[in-house]
């Protein structure tokens, strides 16, 4: 199911008391998330995840970014021509995910690295695809991690995420709203727009509603800002 793109151009300051997610509270909340991780959420973020990678596995290009791979529930289902690079925040859902490559023999992903998805240690252009899977409503700041998912990846290349976008009103509008102080023991923003990651400017090329419910969204941009800046 296709959907129509919200207005980019809102302001992503919202009205309503949302608490500050930093680098220390992502490393605190997923310290405390990763031994149940998989068993409270690998279950409802399955559908998404299968279709994100999906994409990314019909996409050209070999070299695959992950960030935010947490415990990699995701690396088992890339094709073995693609040569992954999964990069997160927290030391313990990185653990959780080289015990999955070695128990599973994912010879496939070439590095886990304990690594800021909004800092990161790639030169320009490194990868032909970046995908984020429920973590662009983690990081501390979705548009700097739009910006430098953007600069990694080759001009031309994709961007893909997939993520629970809030509601823009009825019931679960107020529940996400009711719920965003509570974001630093979350670890996440329950009321994160698409607003607060794609600007106007972002070359969105697909939108797909995602089971259960159409609770989560796939989306799909041509990394298209590298190319402007390279030809300037
Ligand atoms: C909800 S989990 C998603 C994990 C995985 N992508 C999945 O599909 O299950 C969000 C992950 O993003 C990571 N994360 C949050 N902010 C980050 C950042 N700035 N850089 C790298 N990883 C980050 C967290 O540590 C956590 O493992």
């Amino acid at each position: 199911m296709s959907r129509t793109l919200p207005d980019l151009t809102a302001d992503p300051a919202r009205d309503h008391k949302r608490a500050v997610l930093d680098a220390g509270a992502v490393r605190d909340a997923y310290r405390r998330w990763a031994g149940v991780y998989d068993a409270v959420f690998g279950g409802v973020s399955s559908f998404g995840r299968k279709r994100a990678v999906a994409a990314v596995n019909r996409l050209p290009g070999t070299r695959v970014l992950e960030v935010g791979v947490g415990t990699g529930l995701a690396l088992p289902r890339y094709r073995r021509d693609k040569r992954v690079v999964g990069v997160d925040l927290s030391r313990e859902m990185l653990e959780k995910a080289r015990e999955r490559v070695a128990a599973e023999g994912l010879t496939h992903v070439e590095g886990l690295v304990e690594m800021d998805a909004e800092r990161m240690a790639f030169a320009d252009g490194s990868f032909d695809v970046a995908v984020a899977m429920f973590t662009a409503s983690v990081v501390p700041n979705a548009r700097a991690l739009f910006a430098e998912m953007s600069r990694v990846v080759r001009p031309g290349g994709q961007l893909l995420f997939v993520n629970h976008f809030a509601a823009q009103d009825g019931p679960r509008w107020w529940v996400e709203r009711t719920m965003a102080p509570l974001s630093r023991v979350l670890g996440w923003h329950p009321d994160f727009a698409l607003s607060d990651l794609l600007d106007g400017e972002a070359e969105v090329e697909s939108l797909e509603a995602c089971p259960p419910a159409g609770l989560f969204t796939l989306v799909q941009v041509r990394n298209a800002r590298a190319v402007q800046a390279l030809a300037a």
